[in-house]
């Protein structure tokens, strides 16, 4: 999408202008619905892709899993489809994105995901892992308070699983995890972007 909206936004002032990408990975075929207004709605982000690909696998056992800013929902479906037995809560800011999410998950006959807005989850709901491609461009200040706000419902040994571009600050972004607390590992890096493990604090 173009710069002029941002996908954050609550409400896209972009006409509606449905598309579907197919994710594509070693265990799971899944078409997507997408719209404008929407993070990377002409294709899977190469990020996400990655994140899916290379980072860490859901527990087989039940758990409750967070996809935060879960856009139309390749990591929640995916985690969904990898982990049955466990709730994946998918949270966005962006509406059209929770529609979105909710068809899909719904389409690919998962009943494990719950869409919600942030501020209609559950405060007594805590994680054993989340997943995230977060939204580095909010700016650093309201990534950082994002962060503490979810990464401080995880269970003790918990973990956090995130993409970040190098070039969007993924390095720096490693360094305050830590100087936080949040003990911050890289597991991989590929093609500009890099996996960070993130140990609850
Ligand atoms: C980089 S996109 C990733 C979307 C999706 N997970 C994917 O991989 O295609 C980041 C998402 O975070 C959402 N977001 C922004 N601010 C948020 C907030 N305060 N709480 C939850 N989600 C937020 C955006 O709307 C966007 O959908």
């Amino acid at each position: 999408m173009t710069g002029e909206q941002q996908y954050w936004t609550s409400r896209p002032e972009a006409g509606a202008r449905p598309d579907e990408v197919t994710l594509l990975l070693p265990d799971i075929e899944v078409v997507l619905q997408t719209d404008s207004g929407v993070f990377s709605a002409g294709h899977v982000d190469r990020g996400t892709r990655f994140l899916l690909m290379e980072g860490a696998r859901p527990p087989v056992l039940a758990s409750e899993l967070l996809d935060l800013g879960c856009g139309y929902g390749p990591i929640a479906c995916t985690l969904a489809m990898r982990s049955p037995e466990s709730r994946v809560w998918a949270i966005d800011v962006n509406e059209r994105a929770l529609d979105l999410c909710r068809r899909n998950a719904a389409a690919a006959g998962l009943n494990n995901v719950i869409v919600a807005k942030p501020d209609d989850m559950p405060n007594d709901v805590v994680f054993d892992a989340i997943w995230s491609n977060p939204p580095i461009r909010v700016g650093k200040a309201a990534l950082h308070d994002l962060l503490t706000t979810w990464l401080d419902r995880l269970v003790p040994g918990g973990a956090a699983h995130l993409v970040v571009q190098r070039h969007l600050g993924s390095d720096s972004l490693a360094r305050w995890l830590t100087g936080e607390g949040w003990s911050t590992q890289r597991r991989a890096s590929r093609k500009g972007f890099r996996i960070l493990d993130v140990a609850a604090r």
